[in-house]
């Protein structure tokens, strides 16, 4: 049960859940290069081969997408607590990253093309021809229209390729080989973003903890008798979770200041341009800063004022301590 438990406390870690994750997608790619490039050095002629690289590059935009959506997550949790090389590298780490899902998808389709190829027929053009004019034979057996027929047949086959045995269409070859190329460049891809990836955990601390100092915590209180945990619960968190979660959610981050007020860890964390929360002091806090619309520049909640109660309640919650006791 041990690993049960060791298993669910990483996996509901952001930070771990991404590295677990990103190894599928690594690995998956370095599967998928050398087996489409087997595919392509076999002419494209082997179907089994086209669908395991399929199915191996599908497999990789897959969870390339999922390490990417966790790797996102997972950003959140180190924010601000990276020194500025090291949200340089993790900035690049994620420019690469978003790439790759969208590389795999495109390669899976190059791939998949070698399906619908058709091979050239080479020794009886007629039965392909009649087929095309099979309408027309019914309506008129004239010599006129046999004459129409044949040229249309002329004109509407491919050319013969040379004599030998059953030649792979092009398109088999060409698929096969672009396929090759292309997962060959997204196995390349893949590991420089793993390598990015590798040197915010080894270079910057990222998951080992070792530079990424804890985000300092408020005093918290569980207990609902306490006059601060009621007042929390009932006239700020509302305000947080109904009005600022809109914009400042996980999935906001981006365009919302990058600051999330889903926990108080994210909270004190603060937001694009630093902390925003000094607990005990309202007049430091950029939050109530914000909230009372006194800084032209930081007015929120957009685009209208909250009541004066509610300004008031957020006040009051900064000055006792800014407890943070979600009701259960
Ligand atoms: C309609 C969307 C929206 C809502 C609702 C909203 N905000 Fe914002 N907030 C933003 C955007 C966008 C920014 C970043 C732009 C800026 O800094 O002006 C921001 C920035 C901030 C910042 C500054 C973060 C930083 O470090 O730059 C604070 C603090 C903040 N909001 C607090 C709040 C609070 C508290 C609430 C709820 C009472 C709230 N916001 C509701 C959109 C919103």
């Amino acid at each position: 049960m041990d690993f049960l438990t060791d298993f669910s406390s990483t996996w509901s870690n952001p930070q771990m859940r991404h590295a677990v994750l990103v190894h599928m997608p690594i690995a998956l790619s370095m599967l998928a290069a050398p087996v489409a490039l087997l595919a392509a050095l076999a002419g494209g002629r082997f179907a089994t081969l086209r669908w395991i690289t399929v199915g191996l590059l599908l497999l990789l935009a897959g969870s390339g997408f999922l390490a990417k959506q966790s790797g996102e997550l997972a950003e959140e949790t180190v924010e601000g607590a990276l020194s500025e090389e090291g949200e340089h590298v993790l900035e690049e780490h994620e420019e690469l990253a978003e790439w790759v899902w969208i590389f795999g998808l495109a390669t899976a389709f190059v791939a998949g093309l070698g399906f619908f190829a058709r091979a050239p027929r080479r020794r009886n053009p007629a039965p392909p021809a009649r087929a095309a004019n099979a309408g027309a034979d019914a309506r008129n057996e004239s010599m006129a229209g046999r004459e129409a027929r044949n040229e249309s047949a002329a004109a509407g086959q491919p050319v013969a390729p040379a004599k030998g045995s059953r030649p792979t269409p092009r398109l088999q070859v060409g698929s096969a080989w672009a396929a090759a190329l292309l997962a060959l460049f997204t196995a390349g891809w893949v590991a420089n973003t793993a390598h990015h990836g590798g040197k915010l955990v080894y270079e910057f601390g990222v998951i080992t903890g070792s530079r990424v100092p804890a985000p300092a915590s408020a005093p918290a209180s569980e207990d609902a008798a306490d006059p601060r945990v009621a007042h929390f619960r009932e006239r700020v968190y509302p305000v947080l979770t109904e009005i600022c979660a809109e914009c400042h959610n996980p999935d906001g981050m981006r365009k919302a200041g990058r600051f999330d007020v889903a926990t108080m860890a994210t909270i004190l964390k603060g937001g694009r341009s630093g902390a925003v929360l000094v607990p005990g002091k309202p007049e430091e806090s950029r939050l109530y800063e914000a909230v009372t619309w006194e800084n032209e520049e930081l007015q929120m909640p957009p685009p209208e004022k909250l009541s004066d109660e509610a300004i008031e309640a957020i006040r009051a919650w900064i000055a006792s301590g800014a407890v943070w006791a979600p009701p259960e």
